[in-house]
Protein backbone atom coordinates (compact mmCIF):
# COMPACT_ATOMS: atom_id res chain seq x y z
CA UNK A 1 0.00 0.00 0.00
CA UNK A 2 2.84 2.17 -0.82
CA UNK A 3 2.54 5.54 -3.12
CA UNK A 4 5.63 7.26 -3.87
CA UNK A 5 5.78 10.61 -2.49
CA UNK A 6 4.30 9.27 1.19
CA UNK A 7 7.49 8.86 2.85
CA UNK A 8 9.08 11.92 1.65
CA UNK A 9 6.22 13.53 2.53
CA UNK A 10 6.11 12.70 5.98
CA UNK A 11 9.63 13.64 6.63
CA UNK A 12 9.62 17.36 5.34
CA UNK A 13 6.44 17.39 7.34
CA UNK A 14 9.03 16.65 10.33
CA UNK A 15 11.79 18.34 9.43
CA UNK A 16 8.64 21.51 9.62
CA UNK A 17 8.35 20.10 13.74
CA UNK A 18 12.03 20.02 13.83
CA UNK A 19 12.32 23.45 13.28
CA UNK A 20 9.69 24.49 15.55
CA UNK A 21 11.89 22.33 18.42
CA UNK A 22 14.58 23.52 17.38
CA UNK A 23 17.05 20.96 16.73
CA UNK A 24 18.49 20.29 13.29
CA UNK A 25 18.15 16.39 12.93
CA UNK A 26 16.23 13.79 15.17
CA UNK A 27 17.35 10.38 16.01
CA UNK A 28 13.93 8.13 15.79
CA UNK A 29 14.11 4.63 17.50
CA UNK A 30 10.62 3.46 18.30
CA UNK A 31 10.15 0.54 15.30
CA UNK A 32 6.36 2.52 14.30
CA UNK A 33 7.77 5.38 14.02
CA UNK A 34 11.24 4.18 12.31
CA UNK A 35 8.38 2.51 9.91
CA UNK A 36 6.15 5.51 9.56
CA UNK A 37 8.88 7.77 8.33
CA UNK A 38 10.85 5.33 6.44
CA UNK A 39 8.76 2.10 5.22
CA UNK A 40 11.46 -0.06 6.85
CA UNK A 41 9.51 -2.89 9.12
CA UNK A 42 12.36 -4.76 10.71
CA UNK A 43 12.73 -4.99 14.44
CA UNK A 44 15.52 -3.36 15.37
CA UNK A 45 16.49 0.17 12.87
CA UNK A 46 17.13 3.87 14.33
CA UNK A 47 16.90 6.92 11.95
CA UNK A 48 18.77 9.91 11.65
CA UNK A 49 16.40 12.42 9.69
CA UNK A 50 18.66 15.76 9.21
CA UNK A 51 17.98 18.77 7.31
CA UNK A 52 18.83 17.20 3.83
CA UNK A 53 20.00 13.18 4.78
CA UNK A 54 18.25 10.56 6.47
CA UNK A 55 19.88 7.54 7.30
CA UNK A 56 18.22 4.18 8.65
CA UNK A 57 20.83 2.30 10.65
CA UNK A 58 20.04 -1.46 10.79
CA UNK A 59 21.91 -4.95 11.24
CA UNK A 60 23.06 -7.25 9.02
CA UNK A 61 19.84 -9.05 8.97
CA UNK A 62 17.69 -6.67 7.48
CA UNK A 63 20.24 -5.99 4.76
CA UNK A 64 18.71 -7.04 2.25
CA UNK A 65 15.22 -6.01 3.35
CA UNK A 66 15.91 -2.65 4.68
CA UNK A 67 17.41 -1.53 0.96
CA UNK A 68 13.87 -3.05 -1.32
CA UNK A 69 11.69 -1.49 1.69
CA UNK A 70 12.70 2.42 2.08
CA UNK A 71 14.76 5.00 0.30
CA UNK A 72 16.55 6.34 3.03
CA UNK A 73 20.54 5.56 2.58
CA UNK A 74 20.82 2.28 4.46
CA UNK A 75 23.89 1.89 6.42
CA UNK A 76 24.38 -1.39 8.09
CA UNK A 77 25.91 -1.73 11.89
CA UNK A 78 26.61 -3.51 15.05
CA UNK A 79 25.58 -2.78 18.57
CA UNK A 80 23.78 0.14 19.96
CA UNK A 81 21.75 1.59 16.78
CA UNK A 82 21.37 5.13 18.33
CA UNK A 83 25.02 5.37 19.07
CA UNK A 84 25.96 5.14 15.59
CA UNK A 85 23.30 7.57 14.89
CA UNK A 86 24.31 10.23 16.97
CA UNK A 87 28.22 9.33 15.50
CA UNK A 88 27.04 9.93 12.15
CA UNK A 89 25.43 13.37 13.47
CA UNK A 90 28.62 14.38 14.74
CA UNK A 91 30.21 13.24 11.10
CA UNK A 92 27.73 15.07 9.50
CA UNK A 93 28.45 18.63 11.65
CA UNK A 94 25.05 18.48 13.13
CA UNK A 95 24.55 20.88 16.08
CA UNK A 96 21.77 20.13 17.75
CA UNK A 97 19.83 16.69 17.90
CA UNK A 98 16.63 15.27 19.45
CA UNK A 99 15.91 12.22 20.83
CA UNK A 100 12.62 10.39 21.66
CA UNK A 101 12.73 10.50 25.55
CA UNK A 102 9.16 8.86 25.28
CA UNK A 103 11.10 5.95 23.59
CA UNK A 104 14.03 4.90 25.55
CA UNK A 105 14.89 3.53 28.60
CA UNK A 106 16.05 5.53 31.74
CA UNK A 107 19.27 3.74 31.19
CA UNK A 108 19.56 4.98 28.17
CA UNK A 109 18.81 8.15 28.68
CA UNK A 110 21.50 8.17 31.58
CA UNK A 111 24.13 7.39 28.70
CA UNK A 112 22.90 10.43 26.96
CA UNK A 113 23.46 12.53 29.78
CA UNK A 114 26.85 12.17 29.98
CA UNK A 115 27.19 14.37 26.37
CA UNK A 116 28.51 13.87 22.74
CA UNK A 117 31.31 15.85 21.76
CA UNK A 118 30.15 18.78 20.55
CA UNK A 119 26.81 17.38 19.57
CA UNK A 120 23.97 19.43 21.65
CA UNK A 121 21.32 16.86 22.56
CA UNK A 122 17.53 17.38 23.34
CA UNK A 123 14.82 15.40 24.74
CA UNK A 124 11.76 15.60 22.82
CA UNK A 125 8.84 13.72 23.12
CA UNK A 126 5.73 12.97 20.68
CA UNK A 127 7.34 14.73 17.51
CA UNK A 128 6.55 11.87 15.44
CA UNK A 129 3.23 10.68 17.41
CA UNK A 130 2.42 13.85 16.83
CA UNK A 131 2.49 13.96 12.92
CA UNK A 132 0.52 10.03 13.53
CA UNK A 133 -2.15 11.79 14.63
CA UNK A 134 -3.62 12.53 11.52
CA UNK A 135 -3.85 9.66 8.99
CA UNK A 136 -3.68 9.64 5.34
CA UNK A 137 -5.71 8.40 2.73
CA UNK A 138 -3.37 5.74 2.29
CA UNK A 139 -3.53 4.84 5.77
CA UNK A 140 -7.46 5.08 6.36
CA UNK A 141 -7.84 2.58 3.21
CA UNK A 142 -5.39 0.11 5.04
CA UNK A 143 -6.88 0.57 8.30
CA UNK A 144 -10.17 0.00 6.58
CA UNK A 145 -8.93 -3.35 5.29
CA UNK A 146 -7.67 -4.51 8.67
CA UNK A 147 -11.41 -3.45 9.85
CA UNK A 148 -12.72 -5.26 7.48
CA UNK A 149 -10.31 -8.36 7.63
CA UNK A 150 -11.26 -8.59 10.96
CA UNK A 151 -14.90 -8.91 10.68
CA UNK A 152 -14.70 -11.55 8.27
CA UNK A 153 -12.43 -13.69 10.64
CA UNK A 154 -14.62 -13.14 13.50
CA UNK A 155 -17.52 -14.64 10.71
CA UNK A 156 -15.46 -17.48 9.61
CA UNK A 157 -14.32 -17.79 13.49
CA UNK A 158 -18.61 -18.19 14.74
CA UNK A 159 -19.42 -20.50 11.44
CA UNK A 160 -17.09 -23.11 13.43
CA UNK A 161 -18.55 -22.73 17.17
CA UNK A 162 -19.98 -25.29 18.72
CA UNK A 163 -20.70 -26.29 22.47
CA UNK A 164 -17.67 -27.26 24.22
CA UNK A 165 -15.50 -25.32 22.58
CA UNK A 166 -13.19 -23.69 24.64
CA UNK A 167 -11.85 -19.91 25.19
CA UNK A 168 -8.60 -21.11 24.03
CA UNK A 169 -9.92 -22.99 20.79
CA UNK A 170 -12.18 -19.81 19.85
CA UNK A 171 -9.31 -17.46 20.11
CA UNK A 172 -6.92 -19.22 18.11
CA UNK A 173 -9.36 -20.25 15.08
CA UNK A 174 -9.78 -16.28 15.11
CA UNK A 175 -6.03 -16.25 15.05
CA UNK A 176 -5.78 -18.67 12.36
CA UNK A 177 -8.66 -16.94 10.72
CA UNK A 178 -6.87 -13.55 10.33
CA UNK A 179 -3.59 -15.24 8.63
CA UNK A 180 -5.56 -17.15 6.71
CA UNK A 181 -7.28 -13.83 4.99
CA UNK A 182 -4.10 -12.07 4.65
CA UNK A 183 -3.42 -10.34 8.03
CA UNK A 184 0.23 -10.50 9.25
CA UNK A 185 -1.36 -11.31 12.60
CA UNK A 186 -3.26 -10.13 15.61
CA UNK A 187 -2.86 -6.54 16.89
CA UNK A 188 -3.23 -7.75 20.38
CA UNK A 189 -3.36 -10.86 22.37
CA UNK A 190 -7.48 -12.05 21.25
CA UNK A 191 -9.65 -11.84 24.31
CA UNK A 192 -12.45 -14.48 24.38
CA UNK A 193 -14.03 -14.23 27.41
CA UNK A 194 -17.28 -16.28 28.98
CA UNK A 195 -19.64 -16.14 31.83
CA UNK A 196 -17.96 -14.28 34.22
CA UNK A 197 -14.67 -13.90 33.10
CA UNK A 198 -16.37 -11.03 30.64
CA UNK A 199 -16.10 -8.94 33.74
CA UNK A 200 -12.56 -8.77 33.20
CA UNK A 201 -11.75 -6.28 30.97
CA UNK A 202 -8.64 -7.53 30.03
CA UNK A 203 -8.85 -11.58 29.99
CA UNK A 204 -6.43 -13.96 28.84
CA UNK A 205 -8.63 -16.96 27.29
CA UNK A 206 -8.85 -20.01 29.32
CA UNK A 207 -9.01 -23.72 28.85
CA UNK A 208 -12.84 -23.40 29.84
CA UNK A 209 -15.42 -24.22 28.22
CA UNK A 210 -17.44 -21.72 27.07
CA UNK A 211 -21.07 -21.77 28.90
CA UNK A 212 -24.78 -21.62 27.67
CA UNK A 213 -26.86 -19.33 28.58
CA UNK A 214 -24.05 -16.54 29.42
CA UNK A 215 -22.53 -13.87 28.03
CA UNK A 216 -19.50 -14.07 25.84
CA UNK A 217 -17.11 -11.40 24.97
CA UNK A 218 -14.30 -11.25 22.33
CA UNK A 219 -12.57 -8.23 21.76
CA UNK A 220 -9.82 -8.88 18.46
CA UNK A 221 -7.97 -6.91 16.31
CA UNK A 222 -5.83 -7.86 13.06
CA UNK A 223 -2.80 -5.90 11.45
CA UNK A 224 -3.09 -5.45 8.13
CA UNK A 225 -0.23 -3.81 6.18
CA UNK A 226 1.19 -2.55 9.82
CA UNK A 227 -2.11 -1.19 10.18
CA UNK A 228 -4.05 -2.32 13.59
CA UNK A 229 -7.92 -2.76 13.94
CA UNK A 230 -10.00 -3.37 16.87
CA UNK A 231 -13.09 -4.77 18.12
CA UNK A 232 -14.91 -5.99 20.63
CA UNK A 233 -18.34 -7.96 20.47
CA UNK A 234 -20.31 -9.65 23.38
CA UNK A 235 -22.96 -12.07 22.36
CA UNK A 236 -25.60 -14.10 24.13
CA UNK A 237 -24.79 -17.97 24.31
CA UNK A 238 -27.98 -19.47 24.36
CA UNK A 239 -30.63 -16.72 26.01
CA UNK A 240 -29.47 -14.20 28.79
CA UNK A 241 -31.28 -13.35 31.95
CA UNK A 242 -32.96 -9.63 32.07
CA UNK A 243 -30.16 -7.88 33.94
CA UNK A 244 -27.79 -8.53 30.96
CA UNK A 245 -30.25 -7.97 28.13
CA UNK A 246 -30.54 -4.57 30.44
CA UNK A 247 -26.61 -3.96 30.40
CA UNK A 248 -26.13 -5.25 26.99
CA UNK A 249 -28.91 -2.34 25.56
CA UNK A 250 -27.18 0.21 28.10
CA UNK A 251 -23.95 -0.52 26.49
CA UNK A 252 -25.01 -0.10 23.03
CA UNK A 253 -26.98 3.12 23.78
CA UNK A 254 -23.88 4.60 25.18
CA UNK A 255 -21.87 3.71 22.72
CA UNK A 256 -24.06 5.15 19.93
CA UNK A 257 -24.22 8.05 21.94
CA UNK A 258 -20.78 8.46 21.62
CA UNK A 259 -19.69 8.10 18.00
CA UNK A 260 -23.01 10.33 17.62
CA UNK A 261 -20.78 13.04 19.05
CA UNK A 262 -17.87 12.59 16.78
CA UNK A 263 -16.86 15.35 14.49
CA UNK A 264 -13.80 17.42 13.67
CA UNK A 265 -13.82 20.27 16.81
CA UNK A 266 -15.26 18.17 19.08
CA UNK A 267 -12.40 17.44 21.88
CA UNK A 268 -12.15 13.73 23.29
CA UNK A 269 -13.26 14.31 26.31
CA UNK A 270 -16.65 14.98 24.87
CA UNK A 271 -16.90 12.08 23.36
CA UNK A 272 -15.79 10.15 26.75
CA UNK A 273 -18.69 12.18 28.31
CA UNK A 274 -21.46 11.59 25.56
CA UNK A 275 -20.80 7.65 26.66
CA UNK A 276 -20.43 8.22 30.65
CA UNK A 277 -23.79 10.24 30.28
CA UNK A 278 -26.03 7.66 28.94
CA UNK A 279 -24.65 5.19 31.02
CA UNK A 280 -25.83 7.31 34.25
CA UNK A 281 -28.86 7.44 32.86
CA UNK A 282 -29.21 3.73 33.60
CA UNK A 283 -27.00 3.50 36.88
CA UNK A 284 -24.39 1.68 35.30
CA UNK A 285 -21.39 4.40 35.09
CA UNK A 286 -19.57 3.48 38.06
CA UNK A 287 -18.93 -0.34 36.58
CA UNK A 288 -17.73 1.57 33.31
CA UNK A 289 -13.98 1.70 34.90
CA UNK A 290 -11.91 2.59 31.81
CA UNK A 291 -11.52 5.39 29.04
CA UNK A 292 -14.20 5.47 26.33
CA UNK A 293 -11.70 4.79 23.66
CA UNK A 294 -8.21 5.69 21.77
CA UNK A 295 -6.49 6.19 18.52
CA UNK A 296 -4.97 3.31 16.73
CA UNK A 297 -2.73 2.66 13.57
CA UNK A 298 0.62 1.63 13.25
CA UNK A 299 0.21 0.93 16.92
CA UNK A 300 -3.02 -0.45 18.72
CA UNK A 301 -2.81 2.38 21.10
CA UNK A 302 -2.32 5.81 19.72
CA UNK A 303 -3.05 9.26 20.55
CA UNK A 304 -5.48 10.41 20.90
CA UNK A 305 -7.06 8.55 24.28
CA UNK A 306 -10.66 9.16 24.42
CA UNK A 307 -10.65 9.59 27.99
CA UNK A 308 -11.76 11.63 31.00
CA UNK A 309 -9.67 15.16 30.88
CA UNK A 310 -8.35 14.76 27.25
CA UNK A 311 -8.58 18.11 25.62
CA UNK A 312 -7.27 16.86 22.08
CA UNK A 313 -9.85 18.06 19.61
CA UNK A 314 -11.02 15.68 16.93
CA UNK A 315 -9.65 16.38 13.51
CA UNK A 316 -10.60 15.02 10.02
CA UNK A 317 -8.57 11.87 9.22
CA UNK A 318 -8.19 10.81 12.67
CA UNK A 319 -9.04 7.15 14.00
CA UNK A 320 -10.35 6.31 16.89
CA UNK A 321 -12.15 3.32 19.22
CA UNK A 322 -15.56 3.74 20.87
CA UNK A 323 -15.54 0.79 23.26
CA UNK A 324 -17.59 1.93 26.58
CA UNK A 325 -18.38 -1.54 28.91
CA UNK A 326 -19.86 -2.29 31.61
CA UNK A 327 -18.55 -4.42 34.49
CA UNK A 328 -19.93 -7.08 36.90
CA UNK A 329 -17.75 -8.89 39.08
CA UNK A 330 -18.86 -12.49 39.06
CA UNK A 331 -21.65 -11.42 36.64
CA UNK A 332 -20.23 -10.62 33.32
CA UNK A 333 -19.38 -7.58 31.47
CA UNK A 334 -20.48 -6.24 28.28
CA UNK A 335 -17.60 -4.00 25.68
CA UNK A 336 -19.01 -2.97 22.52
CA UNK A 337 -16.22 -1.43 20.54
CA UNK A 338 -15.90 -0.06 17.11
CA UNK A 339 -13.21 1.84 15.24
CA UNK A 340 -14.30 5.29 13.95
CA UNK A 341 -12.69 7.49 11.14
CA UNK A 342 -13.25 11.73 11.75
CA UNK A 343 -14.35 12.94 8.90
CA UNK A 344 -14.45 16.52 7.55
CA UNK A 345 -18.30 16.93 8.28
CA UNK A 346 -18.84 14.05 10.65
CA UNK A 347 -17.33 10.44 11.28
CA UNK A 348 -17.52 7.11 9.74
CA UNK A 349 -17.49 3.75 11.40
CA UNK A 350 -15.21 1.37 9.35
CA UNK A 351 -16.64 -1.70 11.53
CA UNK A 352 -18.85 -3.16 9.32
CA UNK A 353 -20.72 -6.15 11.99
CA UNK A 354 -23.54 -5.74 13.75
CA UNK A 355 -24.17 -4.43 16.98
CA UNK A 356 -27.49 -6.28 17.56
CA UNK A 357 -27.27 -8.76 20.30
CA UNK A 358 -26.58 -11.57 18.54
CA UNK A 359 -27.41 -15.34 19.91
CA UNK A 360 -24.92 -18.21 19.56
N1 LIG B 1 -8.16 -4.68 22.81
C1 LIG B 1 -7.56 -3.64 23.47
C2 LIG B 1 -8.44 -2.49 23.47
O1 LIG B 1 -9.61 -2.60 23.15
O2 LIG B 1 -8.02 -1.42 23.73
MN1 LIG C 1 -9.57 -0.82 21.85
MN1 LIG D 1 -10.33 -3.97 21.66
Amino acid sequence: MRTPGEFEQRRELLREALTRERVDALVVVAPANVRYLSGFTGSNGALLITGDRELLFTDSRYKTQAAGETGCDVKITKGSLMDVAIKWAQRLKVARVGFERNRISYERHQELRKGRGTIRLKSLTGVVEGLRLVKSPVEIATIRAAVVLNSEALEQSLKRWKPGTTEIDLAAEIEFRMRRLGADGPSFETIVASGERSALPHARPTVGEIQRNQLLLIDMGATVAGYASDMTRTFAVGSLNAKAKRIYRAVWESQLAAVDAIRPGVTANAVDQAARRVLRQSGFDKLFIHSTGHGLGLEIHESPRVGKKVPQELEAGMVITVEPGVYVEGFGGVRIEDTVVVTPTSHEVLTPTSKELRAL
